[in-house]
């Protein structure tokens, strides 16, 4: 059974010779690059949403370079523990996690604004049904999602909430203090230390944090490397222009990556 939902009245979707279809007669075709845009007109700020075609191109070296591996085990480590039918990832980007989450449950989602970021999410894993849609409204059946996922993407709460199962759970990753520390003071006069805590107080009153885990990354970056990563960062456009190249010109760079991993239950509606 599917678990996407029509993103115009709202009914269930049925795959049907390669077009998604609701019993009102909405249909949406796969791509041939195997994909599917769910994100419809009604639902639509901007043409061209999310991030764009040279960040995706940028996080797409940078993490197939392994840099952040440590954090794609951590994560998959959380769902060895919790063995999930299906699970949802929510600014799934080009694919890196969600693409590595999928072999350990029977349904994976990977939902993603930006079209550039879910066409090539696709190329690497065709067991993930991957959608160009938006959180703001899921294009996911309520209560039929054992783990969300949020991986420096936005978080959705009210719309996690609604499509999760009871007692299902939230996992969030998020920078941690000082990630990236060295490199953020290289191009910033002054560098703020992440908060990652504002999330679980965000979060408290509809989910209970489980688990927190820190996870450090020492990487060695060549200038290619350290170009995508400022690249595939909010740092590209934040940063002032002169630091930038400057930065740029290094050789070699060493920087820590520090990731928080938060993981979420959903709490129980309160008993009237
Ligand atoms: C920093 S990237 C993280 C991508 C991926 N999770 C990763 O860690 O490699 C944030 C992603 O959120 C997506 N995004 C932004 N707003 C969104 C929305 N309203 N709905 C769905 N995705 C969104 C962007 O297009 C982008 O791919
Ligand atoms: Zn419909």
């Amino acid at each position: 059974m599917s678990l996407l939902m029509c993103p115009v009245c709202r009914q269930s979707l049925n795959l049907v010779e390669n077009s998604w279809r609701c019993e009102k007669g909405h249909h949406y075709d796969v791509a041939k690059q195997g994909y599917v845009n769910l994100h419809v007109v009604q639902h639509k700020h901007s043409k061209s949403p999310g991030d764009t075609p040279e960040s995706v191109l940028a996080r797409r070296e940078f993490l197939q370079a392994g840099f952040y591996q440590p954090l794609q085990q951590a994560v998959v480590e959380i769902l060895q523990q919790l063995k999930p039918q299906a699970i949802l990832d929510i600014g799934c980007g080009e694919g890196y996690y969600t693409s590595a989450m999928q072999a350990h449950t029977q349904q994976c989602i990977g939902v993603d604004i930006a079209k550039t970021a879910v066409q090539r999410a696709a190329k690497l894993n065709a067991e993930v049904v991957w959608v160009v849609g938006t959180g703001a409204t899921l294009p996911v059946q309520n209560h039929s999602i054992d783990i969300c996922t949020s991986l420096f993407s936005p978080i959705p709460q009210d719309e996690i909430v609604r499509v999760l199962r009871d007692d299902g759970y939230l996992i969030v990753v998020t920078p941690a203090p000082k990630h990236l520390f060295d490199l953020r003071e290289a191009l910033f006069e002054q560098v703020n230390l992440h908060e990652p805590q504002k999330f679980v107080e965000q979060l408290d009153a509809q989910f209970e944090l489980k688990q927190a885990h820190l996870v450090e990354a020492p990487l060695q970056l060549d200038q290619v490397a350290l170009k995508n990563l400022i690249a595939m960062t909010p740092y590209a456009y934040k940063a002032n222009l002169e630091r930038r190249k400057g930065l740029e010109q290094a050789q070699q760079f060493t920087v820590t990556a520090a990731f928080q991993i938060y993981l979420f239950q959903k709490r129980k509606k309160p008993s009237m």
